[in-house]
């Protein structure tokens, strides 16, 4: 911390507020309990428990199982608890999960925290599906939150291995992916973190910064064979989450160093975002924002690619004007002027702050403001331009326009302004 940067702490200070006595789960593959940067991760889980965040661990065992199948040379029915697990393996299973349970035990006290590792997870047996029996896989029946809270309360992290227990005393292998989910949407958690040894969801090669639930369910049902097998499963667990309310999930790469910290206290993490609602993180500005968006705008301001507003401007309109924040921070805004004698709206400001460029915040805004038009019963919606103007005709439907098409009043500041912004004009049906 010596070389720390006092910013840096008022930029994490930040967050607080917004995460204290909430829950975030962190689902931590095998390979990374073993990662030489674990100590790292659990260092990281202590400054959140010591900011008051309540934090639950599931992990996985998949690349224990795989070595310990090896070392044994035991030919393992399955690794990741999502295909058949036979009697060997579930030893192997067994094994692997009891020694990973141990490890992280044994790192969060050495991090001077309390944990226990709780038998929460009630499973039945997966079944037979399509003739083939699965055996000692099993599917997370029940969670008891009574006893994770219970822990919570008292100040203990749990740690949850890839197990589940029927009420008769036999244990099943289930898919760790699969009791984040359970847990997360049981313990109403405000984020889930997927930490594996990738850098996110890559799909096709690329790597998905931000993804709205509805955008992913369309990748992995059109195009599933775009992901390693292996993210497909996040990917999916990872939807399963947010519709069961699950607000944000995370997969960061555990490998480095300020993975965690990075995702959770800046509003650009590293991995990958997958957020629930399309427009919930667009919200009407107030009046503490005026000060944010002069900020936010300023680059785009001295660029002339927007008019520079006064705060007594931006205070009269402050009704119009909408702001996306991610994490509690405003990284984009947008305003709606309407004009009723003519039924028609002007979308204005449209900013985009570049640390969150292409990722279609800009078109999710003009979106919003399109639908927000219609709501009002208007016929046309206009923009003015100086340096975005084929954004708005490729990306958003619009057709250029003449100053002729802007209300009187509003040509006559268009004309005053000598700007010489191009006029876009969309029809709304
Ligand atoms: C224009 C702006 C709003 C785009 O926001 P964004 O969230 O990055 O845009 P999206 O993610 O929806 O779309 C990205 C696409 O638009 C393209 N694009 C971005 N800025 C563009 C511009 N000025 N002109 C043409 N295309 C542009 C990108 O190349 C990308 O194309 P691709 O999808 O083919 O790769 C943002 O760059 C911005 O704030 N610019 C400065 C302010 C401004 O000019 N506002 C408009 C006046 S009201």
């Amino acid at each position: 911390m010596a070389d720390a940067k006092l910013t840096d702490l008022r930029a994490i200070l930040r967050y607080i507020p917004q995460f204290r006595e909430k829950t975030f789960i962190l689902a931590v593959d095998g390979g990374i309990v073993t990662d030489e940067n674990f100590a790292t991760l659990l260092l990281d889980v202590a400054l959140l428990w010591s900011l008051n965040i309540r934090v639950v661990l599931v992990h996985g065992a998949a690349e224990q199982i795989r070595s310990l199948a090896e070392d044994h040379d035991v030919s393992a029915s399955d690794f990741d608890g999502s295909g058949v697990t036979d009697a060997p393996t579930l030893d192997l299973a067994l094994t692997a999960a009891t020694r990973l349970s141990h490890k992280v035990l044994e790192g969060l006290s050495a991090n001077d925290l309390r944990g226990a590792c709780a038998n929460v997870i009630t499973a039945h047996p997966f079944g037979i599906i399509h003739g083939v029996d699965h055996l000692f896989t099993g599917r997370v029946e029940r969670v008891d939150t009574d006893l994770l809270q219970s822990l919570l309360g008292q100040g203990v992290v749990p740690v949850i291995p890839p197990l589940g227990f029927d009420g008769e005393g036999k244990t099943y292998r289930v898919n760790s992916d699969g009791v984040a989910v359970a847990v997360a949407e049981q313990l109403k958690a405000v984020k889930l973190i997927y930490i594996t040894s990738q850098d996110g969801l890559i799909f096709r090669g690329q790597l998905i910064r931000q993804v709205l639930v509805e955008e992913l369910g369309k990748l992995v049902s059109q195009d599933g064979a775009g992901f390693e097998p292996e993210m497909l499963s996040k990917a999916q667990h990872a939807m399963a989450a947010c519709q069961a309310g699950v607000p944000r999930v995370h997969v960061i790469n555990g490998t480095l160093e300020e993975g965690l910290l990075g995702e959770v206290f800046s509003n650009h993490g590293l991995g990958t975002l997958i957020h629930a609602n399309e427009y919930e993180d667009i919200r009407p500005a107030k009046k503490k924002d005026i000060r944010a968006i002069q900020l936010l705008t300023k680059q785009a301001v001295e660029a002339d690619e927007l008019v520079r507003r006064t705060r007594v401007m931006l205070e009269r309109a402050l009704g119009d004007y909408f702001i996306v924040e991610i994490d509690k921070n405003p990284v984009a805004c947008v305003a709606l002027h309407v004009y009723d004698d003519q039924k028609q709206g002007e979308l204005a400001s449209l900013y985009v702050s570049p640390a969150h460029e292409n990722q279609g915040i800009g078109r999710r805004l003009i979106q919003f403001v399109e639908k927000r038009a219609r709501e009002r019963g208007l016929t046309e919606l206009l923009a003015l331009s100086t340096q975005a103007f084929t954004y708005f005709q490729s990306k958003a439907g619009f057709v250029e326009g003449r100053p002729e098409d802007l209300p009187p009043g509003r040509r006559e500041t268009y004309e005053r302004s000598g700007r010489n912004s191009k006029v876009l004009v969309k029809r709304l049906q």
